[in-house]
């Protein structure tokens, strides 16, 4: 498959993998996965890999249903969140593994002036006063059934999930044709590529919500894992969890993961912004290599988790300037998890490579604006290993 590699690290997996004795790999198999409330069949395709990583994703929300990695010591466990069916998924879901739009994330107040013209959207989050429109509204991409298509590569095994949004659908502009291709391949990298195009103005924001757990999901919180996120400054934000506008340092505080640091370590500190979040609930500005566009690369790295009992670990690499980390603060204990154990605080972490929430209201920050004729791409990349 074709990458544009920017870290050492992945330049060196890819050396070895164009090395290696090709492996040629069929298209994944399509299963049935239930019908909705509405009676829509809903498919579920897994994808596998020579490391023994199995991946399941379903037509409805494009959602991860299950990842299976090794620990250090060949075991595999399964590190996401999720549920057993389909109307588990239907019922309530805190977005557990779907792809989130048209916007990912907030927008203030529910609207956004875009050409002139004001749209409104629902205001699915947040207490009086503090209403925001939340990952694409009441009935966002992770609440319809996608189209998907099996693929294959060489050493690799995708699936392509399609999703027309229409003009005016929960509010937006536009007729949004969405694509979300998910790949698994041979060296243990799970890689996301969107690709959209619209008829009109429109903001878009995808984003993939898995809540991962590197000891496996159902296993406990995860205050122990460490975690690196090579970003100098975040958008601080207000109670309505909306961005100041500010781009604010995170050195010597609470939300500085420079260096690698266990997400418990200072998740009770005295600090507003953890107040506000009810832990780390904050988009992190991600250090981009100055030249990258020149050098004709796009993809740098966004995170690295290591969870220190099963030596599991996880690197994200992205096209996106932002990643919100999200540290599970709203789970409580009442969902139920595949194994059957249930969901506590903090027992699953979101890493959601994307732009800035609230992007369309605050011209400052990179814009989130898709035009006619043009086509967004994004790409990131999740690569896995225990040592
Ligand atoms: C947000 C959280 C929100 C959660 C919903 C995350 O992406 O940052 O604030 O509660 O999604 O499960």
């Amino acid at each position: 498959m074709k990458l544009k590699i920017h870290s050492p690290y992945l330049a060196a997996v890819f050396c070895f993998a164009a090395t290696a004795v090709s492996f040629s790999t069929e298209t994944p198999e399509a299963k049935p996965f239930g019908k909705t409330k509405e009676g829509v069949p809903v498919e579920v395709f897994t994808l596998v890999n020579k490391q023994g990583v199995r991946l399941r994703a379903i037509t409805y929300g494009a959602t991860v249903v299950s990842l299976e990695t090794p620990d250090r010591n060949g075991k595999n466990a399964d590190i996401v969140l999720g549920y057993k069916t389909l109307g588990q998924y239907e019922k309530s879901s805190p977005y557990f593994g779907a792809i989130v739009g048209r916007y990912g994330n907030r927008i203030a107040g529910g609207k956004f002036t875009l050409e002139g013209k004001e749209y409104k959207l629902a205001e699915n989050n947040g207490g009086p006063g503090l209403k925001s429109s939340l990952h694409g509204g009441l009935r966002g991409f992770d609440k319809v059934v996608w189209r998907a298509e099996a693929l294959a590569q060489e050493g690799a095994q995708g699936v392509r999930f399609s999703y027309l949004s229409k003009d005016g659908e929960e509010g937006y502009p536009g007729n949004l044709e969405a694509k979300v291709t998910y790949w698994l391949d041979d060296q243990n990298e799970w890689r996301v590529d969107y690709e959209m195009t619209s008829d009109k103005a429109t903001p878009v924001n995808l984003t993939q919500h898995s809540y991962f757990n590197l000891k496996g999901e159902g296993k406990g919180d995860i205050l122990g894992h460490e975690l690196t996120l090579p970003a100098s400054k975040f958008t601080p934000v207000n109670a309505a969890m909306i961005p100041t506008g500010e781009l604010r340092p995170v050195a010597g505080g609470p939300l500085d993961f420079n260096k690698p640091t266990a997400i418990g370590a200072r998740i009770q500190a005295e600090d507003e912004q953890l107040r506000l979040g009810g832990g780390y609930d904050h988009n992190f500005v991600l250090r981009r290599p100055l030249f990258a566009g020149l050098l004709g690369g796009r993809m740098h790295p966004a995170a690295t988790v290591r969870e220190p009992l099963t030596g599991r670990f996880l690197t994200i690499l992205t096209s996106e300037p932002g990643i919100q980390f999200y540290s599970g603060n709203f789970l409580d204990g009442t969902l139920t998890g595949k194994a059957g154990a249930s969901y506590p605080k903090r027992s699953g972490f979101c890493l959601e490579t994307q732009h800035y929430p609230d992007s369309p209201n605050q011209p400052a920050f990179p814009s989130t604006i898709l035009k006619p004729g043009k086509v967004w791409k994004s790409t990131t990349v999740f690569l896995f290993g225990a040592k």
